[in-house]
């Protein structure tokens, strides 16, 4: 008799390991491990022809082409994201911290859809029936195709499917949602794995466009993560500060579309209200005509990220060494480009202290954002404010040369989106987006020359 086969598989990343060790191998997480028993599998005798029911093999180009359109929700902030909107049939993952709103905005999305006459059910696994009306009352979003189940067990929701025949699907959270017949715990990755596995399946099977809620785990990645992001055609992340109002959605994966465009809310006392234009919400934060500040589209994994940096220069007190502090920013990063700016700029630093940090707890390890902190810097120095629309991405050569970064196409969209007018690039870079001008910088000097005309004259004090 054969046992049923065991291995082990990490919580946090996702990868499996033939046997329990405390720490993952993959990811080095510490007691990540957890038992997954493979279920048995229940195949037929082999054969040649395909079993009833089975997907045929025809010709690539007889496949039907014309059922992957996109289907508009109505929340145009989201339609933006998508690519038009949800592909019928599809599977997306909407991740996000707890609090951050993603029931709020699928609640939002669930309203719209139904109101425009389409059938939609909410599988609430987290809430009650009466809390998701109340909410649904107070958003006004309330429609007669609006179905709503409060419901965690993935075999009743799969009834429920079969019952109300939703053109849209939304169960929230995939975490709280179990399989009975599963030994493991509700909420282990092998839970949420073939739950998700069941709902996917499901929404092939029936045609039915579902979103499911991915709660996010404390260092950004999805609960139960990867293993997730491979088995849905659509992964968005929604982001934003509890403390701030701002709210942001991302395509991180897209089989039917681009991951490049940016959905911004605020959060409000009415629910989330969409933002068209944002230029003038992040730049609000920033105090203009400050010597010393300058933003960079930097890159965040896949994401673009505008950050600002700030540089703060004033003379090291007689006597002591000057110091140098970084915040957000590699320290090793700060003093090469100190001695950049030394060499090739003339910009003499070597009795005075540099504080220098990402603002709003940003960690910057992208090179693409040394012209901006030597632009900062330099700013500082000469007491010169950079302009407040205007941003700077390039990687710097020891030679002081301006170098090119990965993607920088999509750090300028993201910038221009933001509102941002003017950007120093690498003369490599590519057209401007539109509503932007490029200042093709191929030196520090010319970087600092277009930053402001008070950013050549020579730092008289050393
Ligand atoms: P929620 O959608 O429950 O977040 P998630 O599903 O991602 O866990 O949103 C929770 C927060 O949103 C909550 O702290 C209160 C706030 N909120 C508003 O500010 N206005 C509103 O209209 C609603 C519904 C929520
Ligand atoms: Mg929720």
């Amino acid at each position: 008799m054969t046992r049923p086969q065991s291995h082990h598989r990490c919580a946090e990343c996702g990868a499996a390991a033939a046997r329990w060790v405390g720490r993952c191998p993959t990811c080095g997480g510490w007691n990540t491990l957890v038992e997954e028993r493979a279920a048995p599998r229940a195949s037929g005798p082999p054969g040649l022809a395909p079993a009833p029911g089975a997907a045929v093999a025809v010709p690539i180009g007889q496949v039907p082409a014309d059922s992957l359109h996109p289907v508009p929700t109505g929340l145009a902030e989201v339609d933006r994201v998508l690519g038009g909107g949800l592909v019928a049939g599809s599977v997306t993952l909407l991740g996000g911290e707890p609090g951050v709103g993603k029931s709020t905005l699928l609640l939002q999305l669930l309203g719209r859809v139904a109101a425009s006459g389409a059938r939609t059910l909410l599988v609430s696994a987290e809430e009650s029936a009466h809390q998701v009306r109340l909410r649904a009352e107070r958003l006004e979003t309330i429609a007669a195709q609006s179905w709503l189940v409060a419901e965690t067990d993935v075999a009743q929701i799969e009834a429920h499917v079969e019952a109300v025949k939703p053109d849209l699907l939304v169960v929230d959270s995939i975490q709280a949602v179990s399989d009975a017949d599963l030994a493991s715990e509700p909420g282990s990755v092998t839970q949420v794995r073939a739950c998700a596995h069941r709902l996917v399946r499901l929404a092939k099977d029936r045609n039915v466009t579902t979103v499911l809620v991915g709660h996010v785990t404390k260092d950004g990645s999805l609960a139960g993560p990867r293993v997730l992001e491979h088995l849905v055609d659509t992964v968005l992340s929604f982001t934003g500060d509890r403390h701030h109002a701002l709210r942001l959605l991302r395509a991180v994966k897209h089989r039917f579309g681009p991951t490049t465009e940016l959905g911004l809310f605020e959060m409000s006392e009415g629910g989330l209200e969409p933002i068209a234009d944002a230029g003038h919400l992040f730049l609000s934060d920033r105090r203009e005509g400050l010597a010393g500040s300058v933003v960079a589209p930097i890159l965040d994994g896949r994401r673009p990220l505008l950050v600002e940096l700030q540089a703060l220069v004033v003379p090291a007190p007689p006597g002591a060494p000057p110091r140098r502090t970084a915040q957000g920013i590699d320290a090793s990063k700060l003093h090469l480009l100190l001695a950049v700016l030394d060499r090739r700029a003339r910009l003499h630093t070597a009795a005075k202290d540099v504080y220098a940090m990402a603002v709003g707890g940003a960690r910057v390890a992208d090179p693409g954002a040394d012209v901006a902190l030597a632009l900062a810097i330099a700013s500082s120095v000469h007491e010169c404010p950079i302009a407040p629309d205007l941003v700077a991405c390039g990687e710097l050569g020891l030679g002081g040369e301006l170098r090119q970064v990965p993607q920088l196409g999509r750090r300028l969209e993201e910038a221009a989106r933001m509102g941002f007018r003017t950007a120093i690039v690498p003369p490599s870079a590519p057209p401007a987006p539109e509503g932007m001008e490029t200042l093709r910088a191929a030196t520090l000097g010319d970087a600092l020359a277009f930053a402001g005309r008070g950013l050549t004259v020579p730092s008289t004090s050393r």
